[in-house]
This record gives structure tokens, C-alpha cells and sequence, in this order.
């Protein structure tokens, strides 16, 4: 088929390569020349695990074109996915620029027949106003237009994208919904074979295929089809309902800090019970990213919008943001005064993933920073977008080795749990500091072994 993707972010671009790899001509399209000239070259321009084999191969195979023209990409599609970000807005509510004009600009081109998908995060009533617009701009215009939302995530969108827990397909079209599902379940076939030829992915995605991802006929279980406005709010309501998990998990870390318990035992014998389930209960400095903040924000005004009560979306918003404030207070906690040098291990927002957006353990440098800390912080891969996001100050700045973080800090606090963090020579790097502190905001390294060599700190334990 001839597919066309807007919006080369996270989700359009892993999206585009994996449908050009099961045979479909694709033409992926974005506005920034940049991003459209790196594809072209066969990779990605963000690092995401296992991507750049499949955009290699798209480009190779000339299945996969990337274009800024929207007449280029649009005019042959039998069917356009949109996926344009849809960032906050100054209001706290979702910023549907980006939507709207793609949908107008992919409407004076599209062709008779075509099936409009929606796969950006968007407030629940978006589909029937781009539905206005698309015959408001294409009176002859003959479409369908459904709603199907990504539960991706970074680091592992790749894996995300050819084994999924459910597709979900919103409209009133169920014909049109069964092409969809069809291709969906083309890419999930493909699983195997993309784990096989892409090693950085198969260890981690092999869990999942033998736990019967792929088996047959599981594929027709997990395809839900609804209305356009349940759609919509599936996807806003997954990601505030996981933001709320973690968020009541840091929450009880503050309890624990309290009365010496450890919330990792806590939300181990609460997640044991099926009813709750231990994933998104890891307490730590908050949810970031391009997606919770913005969603939970999101949901608070379009909630109040329609007149329905959002103060329980708003704690979980407002407990997020002071929890980076927290561990501030409990690395002062530990004796280190202000004008001290802090070393930071992290600055994106989760590990696995160059994107900074929202990331706490950038809001951790500049709190600390604000606080007349001085901050040494490092990543593995998300320097130079950090040098973007969270720029460097008079009292910040970003080093390139993690014995940088360490020479002559008073403390140094692991913000973002990187594997590669567990595995440092802690001993070693011990000694090249003014005094032996530590703290591990994200609990992910062993309280025993750490005892031994710092005078360390966790949060909830
Ligand atoms: C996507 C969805 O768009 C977002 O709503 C959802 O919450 C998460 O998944 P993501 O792929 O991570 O987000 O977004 P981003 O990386 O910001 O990519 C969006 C792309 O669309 C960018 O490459 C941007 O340049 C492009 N874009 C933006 C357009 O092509 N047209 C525009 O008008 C605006
Ligand atoms: C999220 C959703 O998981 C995905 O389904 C959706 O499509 C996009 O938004 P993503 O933003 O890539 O994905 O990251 P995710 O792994 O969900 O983590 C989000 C944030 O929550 C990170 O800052 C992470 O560190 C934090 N987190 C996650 C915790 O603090 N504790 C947890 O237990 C889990």
C-alpha cells in the first residue's frame, strides 16, 4: 500500500520504518529540513534502539522516502497516519497548531478513498473538529477518518511498536478498521525477524515473543475497536493513570523516609497483587518526558473544560513537581551546604533515550544550581541536548566523564538509572572526592554495597 506518515518524531518515524520494512511504500514527512536530510542518509537524528537498521533499510529498499513536500507525501496515500507533536500549551491544555495544520495541509492533497489515522495524543473531541477541517478544506473530499493512538515508549519504541499490549481503533468505519488492524498485525509477524536482524533489541523483545506476543490468534484478542471519542481518551487516560501510579509511589517514599521503612519492599508486596501490578510503581525523581507532563496537564483542563472535577489530576501534577524539591531537601538532609560542589550521574529523562524534555534529572541541576550548588553533570548520550533544555549557568555545568562528577564533589546524586551506572568502579571513583556522599535518587543501586564506601542515601530506604 501507499502509506503516508506526518510527523517524524518517536512514534512517525518508528512507525515509517517498520511499515516500510513489511513492504509498503512509505513517504514520511516533517517541516524541519534537518531531520528530513538525516533520514535521507539512512538513520535517525534521536537515538533510539535498533531504529537506524530499520531506517537503513527503507532507504535502502526505497520503500521508505522522506519529504517536506506535502503534496509529494500526500497525493498517492491510501493511508495517512498523523503524528505531530502536541505539546503544552500556554493555557496547561494540549497545543493543537501542529494537528490542525497538518490535517489542512494533508487535506488539499489527499485522494479519493483514503483513511485518515490519528496517532498523536490528542483531548477527546480533536477527531471531529479535524473532520470539520478536512471538508471544510476538501468539500469533494471522500475519507474516513478513525482514531488510533501509540502506547510506545522511548527507549524501547522499536519493540513497543511490533509487539503490542492492544491496538486500539476508534471511528465508525469497522472496514476501513479491519485494513488497519491487518497492517498492525503484519508489523507483529514481522517480530522475529526484526529482533533476529537488529541484536540490540532481540535479548530484551525475545521475553516478550516467548511470553506468546506473537503467537496465533492472539493478535485478534488484543484489537479493540470503539467510538472516536473513546479512542481519544484511552491513550490520555493510560498515561495519566501510569503518571498517578508513580506519583502515589513517591509519594509513600516520602512515608517511608519517615518511619524507616523501604518502598522498594512496599510496592513489592502491593504489586504482588494482580489487581495493582508492580510495573510504574518505582519511586524516584518523577515522571519526564515529551509525554506525562504534557498529558496529565492536558487532562486537568480539558477535564475542567467540560466542567468535571480535575483535582485529582492536579495533586498528581503538582506532587510530580515538587518531588525533585524533595530530594533537594534530602541532599542538604545529608550535611551538604549550599556553595558545595554536587556531581549528578544523568540528565535525561529515563535511561535508553538522548530526549531531555521535562527530565527531571535536568530540573534536579537547575534546582540544585538555583540553591548555589555547584553542579557537575554528565549522561551517556544526552549532553548536548541538555546543553539546549536546561543550559548550562554560572552554576552549571556539563562534563564529559563520570570521574569529572566525582573529583572534588561534596556529594554526587545518581538522577537518571542508566545500566552503565551500575556496574562504575564506585571505589575508585570514591577517592577523588572532597567527601564520600552519596545519593541515589532513583534507588537503583545496591544500599549494601554502596554503605560500604559512602556515607549514601536513598530515597525511601
Ligand atoms: C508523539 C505524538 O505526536 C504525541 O502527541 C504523543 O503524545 C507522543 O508521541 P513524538 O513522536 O514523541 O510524539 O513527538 P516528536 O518527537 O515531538 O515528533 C513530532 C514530529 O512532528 C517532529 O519531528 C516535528 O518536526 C513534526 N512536526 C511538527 C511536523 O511534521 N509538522 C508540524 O506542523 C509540527
Ligand atoms: C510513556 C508511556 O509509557 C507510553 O505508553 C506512551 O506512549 C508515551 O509515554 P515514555 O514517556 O517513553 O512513555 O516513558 P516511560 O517509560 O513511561 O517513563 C516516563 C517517566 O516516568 C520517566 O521519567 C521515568 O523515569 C518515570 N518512571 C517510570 C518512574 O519514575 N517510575 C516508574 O515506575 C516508571
Amino acid at each position: 500500500m501507499n502509506i503516508s506518515v506526518i510527523g517524524t518524531g518517536y512514534v512517525g518515524l518508528t512507525l515509517s520504518a517498520l511499515l516500510a520494512k513489511v513492504g509498503h511504500k512509505v513517504h514520511c514527512i516533517d517541516v524541519i529540513e534537518d531531520k528530513i536530510k538525516t533520514i535521507k542518509e539512512g538513520k535517525s537524528y534521536f537515538y533510539e534502539l535498533g531504529l537506524d537498521n530499520l531506517v537503513k533499510y527503507g532507504i535502502d529498499s526505497r520503500n521508505l522516502t522522506p519529504t517536506l513536500n506535502y503534496e509529494e507525501g500526500v497525493k498517492d496515500a491510501d493511508i495517512i497516519f498523523l503524528s505531530v507533536g502536541t505539546p503544552s500549551g500556554a493555557d496547561g491544555g494540549w497545543d493543537l497548531t501542529y494537528i490542525y495544520d497538518a490535517v489542512e495541509n494533508a487535506a488539499k492533497f489527499m485522494k479519493d478513498g483514503v483513511i485518515f489515522v490519528q496517532r498523536s495524543t490528542v483531548p477527546v473531541g480533536t477527531g471531529k473538529r479535524a473532520i470539520e477541517i478536512i471538508k471544510k478544506t476538501n468539500p469533494k473530499a471522500n475519507f474516513t477518518y478513525l482514531s488510533s493512538p501509540e502506547f510506545l515508549r522511548e527507549g524501547s519504541a522499536v519493540l513497543d511498536s511490533i509487539i503490542q499490549d492492544r491496538i486500539v481503533m476508534g471511528g465508525d468505519n469497522e472496514e476501513k478498521k479491519k485494513i488497519l488492524f491487518k497492517i498492525f498485525e503484519e508489523i507483529e509477524k514481522m517480530a522475529p525477524q526484526i529482533t533476529e536482524e537488529t541484536p540490540e533489541i532481540h535479548e530484551y523483545a525475545s521475553t516478550y515473543i516467548s511470553n506468546g506476543g506473537s503467537k496465533e490468534g492472539a493478535f485478534k484478542d488484543k484489537c479493540i475497536s470503539t467510538c472516536l471519542e473513546s479512542a481519544e481518551l484511552i491513550k490520555v487516560c493510560s498515561n495519566t493513570f501510569l503518571a498517578t501510579k508513580i506519583t502515589f509511589a513517591n509519594n509513600i517514599a516520602r512515608v517511608c523516609d519517615r518511619v524507616g521503612a523501604n518502598i522498594n519492599e512496599v510496592m513489592d508486596g502491593v504489586g504482588m497483587d494482580r489487581r495493582i501490578g508492580r510495573s510504574f510503581l518505582y519511586a524516584g525523581l518523577g515522571f519526564g518526558g515529551g509525554c506525562f507532563p504534557k498529558d496529565v496537564k492536558g487532562l486537568i483542563k480539558s477535564t475542567e473544560d467540560l466542567g468535571v472535577d480535575a483535582q485529582l489530576f492536579k495533586r498528581v501534577y503538582e506532587l510530580n513537581e515538587s518531588q525533585v524539591d524533595y530530594v533537594v531537601d534530602c541532599i542538604k538532609q545529608m550535611g551538604v551546604l549550599g556553595g558545595s560542589q554536587v556531581g549528578v550521574l544523568g540528565l535525561s529523562f529515563k535511561p535508553g533515550t538522548s530526549d531531555v524534555r521535562v527530565s527531571p534529572a535536568g530540573r534536579l541541576c537547575k534546582a540544585l544550581s538555583h540553591e548555589g550548588f555547584a553542579v557537575l553533570a554528565t549522561d551517556p548520550r544526552a549532553i548536548e541536548e541538555s546543553k539546549k533544555d536546561f543550559p548550562e549557568d554560572k552554576n552549571l555545568k556539563y562534563v564529559d566523564t563520570v570521574e569529572d562528577v566525582f573529583k572534588n564533589s561534596e556529594i554526587v546524586v545518581l538522577a537518571t538509572e542508566w545500566p552503565e551506572y551500575k556496574e562504575l568502579d564506585y571505589e575508585r571513583l570514591s577517592k577523588l572526592m572532597k567527601s564520600k556522599n552519596f545519593y541515589d535518587a532513583r534507588n537503583f543501586l545496591e544500599k549494601e554495597k554502596m554503605n560500604k564506601i559512602f556515607k549514601f542515601d536513598n530515597l525511601g530506604a
